[in-house]
């Protein structure tokens, strides 16, 4: 049976982490995939995390299965957290998934068991796994405008003339915050735009929240969700806590489904439990129930907070320092949109073959779009990224 496969290609983003891992340059920088590091250039384990962790392993008394849908504390504390409004509790079901992906792969099985027809709408670029993970799954996906490679900024009036033209009952996949690949968010009157055409379309929003707090804040980088809940009869939200709680490999997040009434949440709710059991049966539950302890405690959850605002900063902080950088090191070429994009990526603006040529002749890795990952700049090492990216420009 195995004899008829042919060799997959190893994926654009992950495939980076070995590349980098394997190449014995000293001065190496790792812009591929999207974790964070400190200056150090490391990924911690969160100091809050570290302590709900203790906490968990002496008290924790069992280690029998969580149901389908997780553990409830949790999915009430990550529906407050994304939704911000009781309001809305009672047509929304919330379950616990295996990080964002396994959010979105349910999410993709219950637009397949609910509407089968409807295309899913998606950026134009989106996230890499994006179209894999729900084209995988069986979804008709279309692309929408989203970002100007030229002028770097979004190209909001194709992008609501396109979802114009979408029929009633479709989906529009949209990126809370911090927009993955390019970093570049709609204003809030953008999304206003956005949510109107929505409405009067008729579309169901379906909203992937991967770095809630790493824009701006928990509640301005929740604007989307919780201005679109009050518009619309229907939603999906994906969440992860891989970014905001750095839970990368423990695989936390959740799936929201908004229904039009109570009644019909509750046969949606049955839906996405049967659902889940046909997948992976239950969610893994030590990421959530470390999450669920910091949320849920004052103490953790106020020096949550800080260590996700000092995350940010830094984030921020490795933006001007390369586009200042660059301005000494590349005179003449504007990379100013580093510095007005959010969160972890932004495009730097240059070809496949000099992305190549800075990975082969300077050691330095980013996906072949050349989004970086801005968490793998660090005030020793942005001179000499400077000075590759600058010696690639002229060449093609
Ligand atoms: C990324 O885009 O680099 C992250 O979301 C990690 C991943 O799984 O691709």
């Amino acid at each position: 049976m195995f004899e008829s496969l042919q060799a997959a290609s190893a994926d654009a983003i992950l495939g980076l982490i070995a590349e980098h891992r394997d190449d014995p340059r000293a001065e190496k920088i790792d812009l591929g995939v999207g974790v964070y590091r400190t200056a150090g250039g490391v990924t911690p384990v969160l100091d809050v995390v570290k302590r709900a962790e203790q906490r968990l392993v002496d008290t924790q008394d069992s280690k029998t299965y969580i149901g389908t849908a997780g553990a409830a504390d949790f999915n009430a504390a990550m529906q407050a957290l994304t939704f911000g409004d009781p309001r809305y509790d009672d047509r929304l079901t919330t379950i616990q998934t295996p990080g964002g992906s396994g959010s979105l792969r349910v999410a993709a099985g219950m637009i397949m068991r609910a509407s089968p027809s409807a295309s899913v709408w998606v950026s134009e670029p989106t996230w890499a796994n994006h179209v894999p993970l729900l084209g995988g799954a069986g979804l008709k996906l279309r692309p929408y405008p989203y970002y100007d490679t030229e002028r770097h900024v979004i190209k909001i009036d194709e992008m609501l003339a396109a979802l114009r033209e979408a029929p009633a009952g479709d989906i529009v996949l949209l990126h809370g915050c911090c927009h993955n690949p390019s970093g570049l968010d709609p204003s809030e009157d953008e999304w206003r735009a956005i949510a109107e055409v929505i409405v009067e379309r008729e579309l169901v929003p379906f909203i992937d929240v991967a770095y809630q707090g790493f824009a701006d804040d928990l509640d301005r980088d929740a604007f989307a969700v919780r201005h679109m809940v009050g518009l619309v009869q229907e939603m999906i939200v994906s969440t992860s806590c891989s970014k905001n709680f750095g839970l990368y490999r423990d695989r936390v997040g959740t799936l929201s489904m908004l229904s039009a009434d109570t009644a019909t949440r509750d046969i949606v709710n049955s839906q996405v439990n049967n659902l889940v059991r046909t997948i992976y049966s239950v969610p893994p539950d030590h990421g959530a129930a470390v999450v669920s302890l910091i949320l849920n405690d004052e103490e953790l959850r106020r020096d949550w907070l800080v260590e996700l605002a000092e995350m940010r900063e830094r984030l921020k902080s490795m933006r001007t320092l390369l586009n200042d950088a660059l301005i000494v090191a590349a005179p003449g070429h504007d990379f100013s949109h580093l510095v007005r994009a959010t969160g972890m990526f932004c495009f730097l603006g240059i070809s496949a073959a000099q992305v190549a040529r800075l990975k082969k002749d300077f050691g330095v890795y980013m996906v072949d779009s050349s989004r970086i990952n801005v968490a793998g700049i660090t005030p020793d090492n942005v001179t000499y990224l400077a000075n590759s990216i600058a010696a690639t420009l002229g060449s093609d």
